[in-house]
Order: structure tokens, then sequence, then C-alpha cells
């Protein structure tokens, strides 16, 4: 098969989009430290940029969840793979996701978080299928909404291909 992407958002336009994202965290944060919670590895890129723009004290943890096969579909099933390296009792935990589809690694990542103990528990995704959605996800912060489309670029993979594509594109497969 053949592969081409097409870019969906630039670059600038992304970056733009987290500032405003960072400015906006920054705000509803101030006087507070946020915990940022990466969930890997498709956040990595998002998270970097928009931890820089964020102007209240930062700290930073990762987990890992498999939510996909190595394909393009879900196979519903979420399974953890890292868990944090520290406890987040008392603090205020903001999800960083890289795009929500069915919503299924949310909702359990939310469930499994909450029960820690944190002071507060955000959700911050940079993209958003919400036509895709067949669990409900209360989202508070999203970057841009983008139609069903095959995205990858900006931290997304196909086969964990393309992560470093500096965009975000639609993957379209043709037989060659
Ligand atoms: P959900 O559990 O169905 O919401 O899936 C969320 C996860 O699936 C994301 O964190 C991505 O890793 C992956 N995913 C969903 N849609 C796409 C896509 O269009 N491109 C690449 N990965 C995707
Ligand atoms: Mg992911």
């Amino acid at each position: 098969m053949k592969e081409t992407v097409r870019i969906l958002i630039p670059e600038d336009k992304v970056d733009e989009r987290i500032a405003q994202l960072g400015a906006q965290i920054s705000q509803d944060y101030a006087g507070k430290q946020v915990h940022l919670v990466g969930i890997l590895k498709g956040s990595i890129f998002f998270i970097c940029e928009l931890a820089k723009r964020i102007s209240v004290p930062v700290t930073l943890d990762f987990m890992s969840v498999s939510s996909y096969g190595s394909g393009t579909k879900s196979n519903g099933i979420v399974k953890m793979i890292k868990d944090l390296d520290e406890p987040i009792e008392g603090k205020d935990v903001l999800i960083v996701e890289d795009i929500i589809d069915s919503g299924r690694t949310l909702s359990y990542l939310l469930k499994n978080l909450s029960s820690r103990k944190p002071a507060s528990i955000r959700l911050c995704t940079m993209l958003d299928k919400p036509e895709r959605r067949e669990v409900d996800v209360e989202v508070d912060y999203q970057g841009f909404i983008i139609p069903d489309e095959f995205v990858v670029g900006y931290g997304l993979d196909y086969d964990q291909r393309y992560r470093n594509l500096p965009y975000i594109g639609v993957l379209s497969l043709t037989k060659e």
C-alpha cells in the first residue's frame, strides 16, 4: 500500500493554538501548581510545547496505555503499560492527550486517576473527533475539533511512524 499524508493543520496553526491553550491554563491555574500527566507516546510533542507555554509552576509525569493495535481501528480494550512514577494525591492534575476518538482511553484514565484522590482532575486534548465518540467524556481544554479521518503527525502515529511530522496530516492508503 502507498501511504500519503495531506496537511490538515499546518505547524504554525498548531503552535498558535497551543500558545492559546497555555495562556488559558495559566489563567485558570493562577496561584496553583499544575501537574501534567502525559499519555505516552502520542502526547509527547504536544505536552512539550504546551508545558513551555504555561506560566504557573509545572510538574510532569507520564503513563502509557494501549487501546489500539498496530492499525487504524480500536479494539476497545484499554491496557495499562506503564503507570505514573509519583502519587497524585492532593495534586491539581491535568491529563494531556493527543486525541480523543471513541473516548474509551480517557474514560478509563479518568476513572483510574480519580480514585487516587487528586485535588482536581481536568483533561486537555490536542484533537477531538466527536463523531466517533462511544463513551461520554468531559473535555476541559481542546486544541481542534477534526472530522472522522485518520490523522498522523505532531505525536500521532500510524504503525509507530509519522509522529515526528511537525504538522497534523490525514493519512491515506492506496493500492500501488
Ligand atoms: P480512544 O480510546 O478511541 O479515544 O482512542 C484514543 C487513542 O487512539 C489516542 O490516544 C490515539 O493514540 C489513538 N488514535 C485515535 N484516533 C487516531 C488517529 O486518527 N490517528 C492516530 N491515532 C489515533
Ligand atoms: Mg494516545
